[in-house]
């Protein structure tokens, strides 16, 4: 089976990458769009956390606001998530005027709010997997998600920053010319309007030692205008997630308490109506055929210490065990849902370069023929 054929792609425009942290995300990510690429499909693969050796092999040694083409491997091209060139690109697009951008640009709360705010990461990860959407430069895009402790988070991101940037704590701040329904101020913010707001915003920095408050207010003045555009693109990308072309794929290890939660994250996306489509059980062990002690000692000669192969003896049968374990947890993953599971087998050392994600794609695409449906 191939990926041009594979129905994961077929009528697929973006393939999401989500589970629980090192289970392998960015690997299973970054494996997929080398497989949609050799299948001729112009793809690309927008990467969260890569580890630095695979970062190199995809060639990206830093941070850019568009993707990178990735040599030797078909129509490919990578790109790492930077919040702050994303952030940036965001308030520059959202802004009426460069002028405007500068405002929000320049201020210094607007690094602590691209970088630090809880949730942007995964806003600025699904924000920017929408601009190479809609870009229509690539017939696939693949995300890979953050290490968020509970992967749904990673959905939930949107909504949560709207509902702080919309806190009523803030409102008086970055609305100061609100007015009430009959045109008459009320509030706090209201009444600090009525004594001057710029006088009792220096006063209150007389406390903080600097233009504290000032700074906040004005970052949040300059924000407002752009509230409504976020709010849009909020919409258009939770629509992007629940579109019938997104796929979500579920990564997990075989153990036992990660096939638990990953079968509640399924359950969890299926409730909120985001497209899933299917498990990937990746760093599983294959059983290998049992041997006897003296199968094993005629295997390695006459001349080989006797406790050779006893110790060879356990290793095979540790292996096994642990192949046992892990036929469990695919059983799990199976009897959980209908979809057949894509299985990914331990690889004997870490995947960080073009070969090593070679080796995983195909595992992934193996065992799938386009009569399976998502
Ligand atoms: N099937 C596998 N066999 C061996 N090593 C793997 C396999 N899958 C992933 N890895 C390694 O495990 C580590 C974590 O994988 P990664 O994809 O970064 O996980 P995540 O993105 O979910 O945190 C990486 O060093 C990666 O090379
Ligand atoms: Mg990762």
């Amino acid at each position: 089976m191939s990926a041009a054929s594979d129905p994961l792609f077929d009528g697929a425009r973006l393939v999401i990458t989500s589970g629980a942290g090192g289970v392998g995300k960015t690997t299973t990510a970054a494996a997929l769009a080398l497989e949609s690429a050799r299948s001729g499909r112009r793809t690309a693969v927008l990467t969260i956390d890569p580890a630095r050796r695979l970062a190199n092999a995809l060639g990206l040694e830093a941070f850019h606001d568009h993707a990178q083409r990735v040599e030797g491997a078909g129509p490919l091209w990578a790109m790492m998530l930077d919040m702050r060139t994303t952030a940036d690109a965001m308030v520059r697009r959202f802004s009426p005027d460069e002028a405007a951008a500068r405002r929000i640009l320049d201020n210094p709360y607007y690094g602590a709010f691209s970088t630090s705010l809880a949730g942007t990461q995964e806003y600025m990860a699904v924000e920017q997997v929408h601009a190479l959407v809609r870009s229509g430069e690539y017939d696939l895009v693949v995300l890979d998600t953050p290490p968020a402790v509970h992967a749904i988070d990673f959905l939930t991101a949107p909504d949560r920053i709207l509902g702080a940037l919309d806190n009523r704590a803030v409102n008086w701040l970055y609305k100061p010319r609100d007015a009430g329904e009959r045109g008459q101020p009320q509030g706090y913010g209201a009444r600090l309007l009525g004594r001057g707001r710029q006088v009792v915003l220096k006063s209150l920095d007389r406390f903080t030692g600097g233009p504290f408050f000032e700074d906040l207010a004005s970052f949040l003045q300059a924000f407002s205008a752009l509230f409504e555009a976020f709010r849009q693109s909020s919409r258009a990308v939770q629509a992007l997630l629940r579109a019938d072309s997104t796929r979500f794929l579920v990564v997990t290890a075989p153990y036992p308490g990660t096939v638990r939660e990953a079968i509640g994250f399924r359950a969890e996306l299926v409730e909120r109506g985001f497209p899933f489509a299917g498990f990937v059980c990746n760093r599983v062990h294959d059983a290998r055929p049992a041997a006897s002690l003296d199968a094993l000692a005629a295997a390695l000669g006459p001349h080989a210490p006797a406790r050779l192969a006893e110790a060879l003896a356990t290793a095979l049968a540790d292996h096994n065990r642990m192949a046992a374990r892990d036929a469990d947890g695919l059983a799990a993953l199976r009897q959980a849902d209908a979809r057949p599971v894509r299985v990914v087998p331990l690889m004997p050392e870490d995947v960080h370069d073009l070969e090593g994600l070679s080796r995983v794609g195909r595992a992934l695409m193996q065992n799938f023929s386009s009569a399976d449906t998502f």
